[in-house]
């Protein structure tokens, strides 16, 4: 049996996902894809995950990339193909109920930076490099890049990195609003582990409310985007949660959140 591309454990309520083929510096191919979009499914269903980190096997990389051995020889029909499952993966992870951190411990490089870009925060060790690499190959972004990149740092960061190819240091990434946070490459998983903590004891529906009004304001104009957010707003006013968060801070103690 070949090994799974995907590892996974769990830690008080953050689930850890490591794309795991070091040795093709965690290139997506096919099964890779797949295993990762079951690992969300499963992340989404499961009551105990309240996070999801993210993160590549080994000192070197995130994902450097979409596997190019498997794209070598595609048809115009598979390649069309291989994109739209890469996009539905990225969409499932934007999508999730829940928080996703993408832990960038390296190359984040095509389909890797677009893998991050589907996360909801981003995390980079200072000796990351990142970059929509695929004008090198003959090809452009297909899994999502040239609409998430616009969309996190604008038109001319994203045409810079889309036309010239060069990956970008993890400090100019921050500067253009691509990764949250950088960290000394050390620190990187206690780090993200700290937010990940922070997150899994915060109330899941808030999470959830919050996610799914920045999502949907995202793809519609002012008028409906602060309609949907007023209705998730109150929807919040039906939750156990809500109530525990505001009685706590009257009475100066710390929230307990159930979920509810
Ligand atoms: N797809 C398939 N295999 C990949 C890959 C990718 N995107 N990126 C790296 N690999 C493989 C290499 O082929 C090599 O495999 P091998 O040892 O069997 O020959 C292995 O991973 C190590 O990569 P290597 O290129 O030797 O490492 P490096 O340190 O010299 O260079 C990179 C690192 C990231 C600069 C280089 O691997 C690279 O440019 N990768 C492709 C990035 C890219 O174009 N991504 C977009 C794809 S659409």
């Amino acid at each position: 049996m070949s090994e799974s591309p995907l590892a996974r454990r769990d830690l008080d309520g953050i689930r850890v996902l490591t794309v795991s083929r070091p040795d093709k510096l965690n290139a997506l191919d096919s099964a890779t894809l797949d295993a990762l979009h079951a690992a969300f499914d499963q992340a989404a269903e499961d009551a105990s995950v309240r996070v999801v980190v993210l993160t590549g096997a080994g000192p070197k990389a995130f994902v450097a990339g979409a596997d190019i051995a498997e794209m070598a020889d595609l048809r115009p029909t598979e390649g069309r193909d291989f994109s739209l499952r890469g996009q539905r993966l990225m969409r499932r992870i934007e999508t999730l109920p829940k928080p996703v951190i993408g832990m960038l411990n390296g190359f984040a490089l095509g389909g890797g930076l677009e893998l991050a870009m589907a996360c909801h925060l981003r995390i980079a060790a200072d000796t990351a490099r990142l970059g929509q690499p695929e004008i090198s190959l003959g090809l452009i972004p297909g899994f999502g890049g040239t609409q998430r990149l616009p969309r996190l740092a604008g038109r001319a960061a994203t045409l810079e990195l889309c036309l010239l190819g060069a990956p970008i240091s993890a400090e100019r990434a921050l500067q253009l609003g691509i990764v949250n946070r950088v960290v000394a490459a050390d620190e990187l998983e206690a780090e993200t582990m700290k937010v990940a903590a922070q997150l899994a004891q915060a109330a899941p529906l808030a999470l959830r409310g919050a996610l799914d009004a920045v999502n949907v304001g995202g793809e519609c104009g002012i008028e409906e985007g602060l309609q949907y957010e007023s209705a998730q707003f109150g929807l919040m006013f039906s939750t156990d949660d809500m109530r525990e968060g505001t009685r706590a801070f009257l009475e100066r103690r710390k929230p307990v959140f159930s979920g509810r």
